[in-house]
């Protein structure tokens, strides 16, 4: 395993990060245990949670990828960096969710019972919040890390120019400043090169990204014309499903996987390994976010850690991909 600095912190991370989204809904707390371990046995020591998981939880499943991680890491909490993110719907009224100082302050205090710890490494705001006004959320942040609950703070889902308002009106009002920023990132979804990476550049900001593999449809384990009934893109994990068809399921995105397991085939490495190590050689990324359903899923992804992709194999799959940079925020 690689390591980097964490944005300007003291800290050093691992280049890989375990995301449990899938932790209590795809996959039951005995095999999360298993996906936990094979990461850990490989170096990983970055952990990334959410309120809201797993991805597709109805609000009486929400919480539990929170309370597996938690079990997990007893005994061994100390040997690991933990981030969550609160945000997302946690209830049924109207402010069980969103960047107000009355949800973020309870979301902490939930996040933090069901992590069954007294401190996050890294909070984030899972997504931004147009009803809130920005000072509100960065006050509201200030507090949880001034409190000890968190002990750095960070955004996700944020579009360049908030998230370069937001630290402005950290520095001037002299607050807990972001560290770092959760974007979607992989080889059909390249929006983030335009501005947000640049901004991360001039900021100094740590960047994980999520969704590596495009949910799986780069394992190319997909055909356009058989829709599956179980994982990311199935009925399974109900509107989460309808929203990966939507982003992903498109003729173009096929015909792009295609040409890329061409590659990967010449190559002789896996379609899931060429991936992240293509998204590992951007040097603005500190590390990636790894989601697996399964343990076994994992042997590849992981081994992208130690692989150094070849300089013109990485401008082949830039150029192949470049359409996607433009991006369609709709989407
Ligand atoms: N901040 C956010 O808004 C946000 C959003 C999403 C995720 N995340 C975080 O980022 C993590 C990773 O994101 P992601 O899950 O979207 O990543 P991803 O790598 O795009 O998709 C992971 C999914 O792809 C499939 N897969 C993984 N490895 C595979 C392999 N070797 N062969 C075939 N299929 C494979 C599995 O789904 P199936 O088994 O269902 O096919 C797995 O759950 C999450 O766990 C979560 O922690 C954050």
């Amino acid at each position: 395993m690689q390591f980097q600095k964490f944005s300007r912190t003291g800290l050093m991370v691992s280049r890989l990060c375990l995301g449990t989204g899938t932790f209590g809904k795809q996959t039951d707390e005995a095999e999360a245990f298993r996906v936990f371990d094979k990461a850990a046995d490989a170096g990983v020591n970055l952990i990334d949670t959410a309120d809201m998981y797993p991805g597709g939880g109805t609000l009486a499943e929400v919480g539990s990828s929170e309370e597996i991680t938690g079990r997990w890491l007893k005994g061994k909490r100390g040997s690991f960096i933990v981030g969550t993110k609160g945000g997302g719907p946690m209830g049924s009224q109207q402010w069980d969710r969103g960047s107000s100082r009355k949800h973020l302050l309870d979301a902490i205090d939930a996040s933090l019972r069901r992590l069954d710890t007294d401190y996050v490494d890294l909070y984030q705001v899972h997504m931004d919040d147009a009803e809130t006004p920005l000072d509100e959320t960065v006050e509201a942040l200030d507090i949880i890390v001034r409190s000890g609950k968190a002990r750095y703070v960070g955004v996700s889902n944020f579009l360049a120019y908030r998230l370069a308002r937001a630290i402005g009106r950290q520095d001037t009002l002299r607050l807990a400043r972001f560290v770092s920023a959760q974007p979607r990132y992989n080889l059909l979804f390249r929006e983030i090169e335009r501005e947000l990476l640049l901004l991360a550049q001039e900021e100094n900001l740590a960047v994980i990204p999520f969704n590596p593999l495009a949910g799986g449809l780069l394992s190319g384990k997909y055909r356009q014309e058989e829709k599956p009934d179980t994982g990311r893109f199935s009925p399974e994990v109900g509107q989460f499903g309808a929203m990966y068809v939507a982003r992903y399921w498109h003729q173009r995105e096929f015909e792009t996987v295609g040409r890329l397991q061409d590659i990967a085939a010449e190559t002789g490495e896996p379609l899931t390994k060429l991936a992240v190590a293509w998204i590992l050689a951007n040097p603005t990324i500190t590390s990636v976010i790894l989601g697996a359903s399964r343990t076994e899923q994992l042997t590849d992804t992981l081994a992208a850690a130690d692989y150094a992709l070849d300089p013109e194999l990485k401008v082949k799959l830039d150029e192949l991909t470049a359409e996607y940079r433009r991006g369609d925020a709709t989407r």
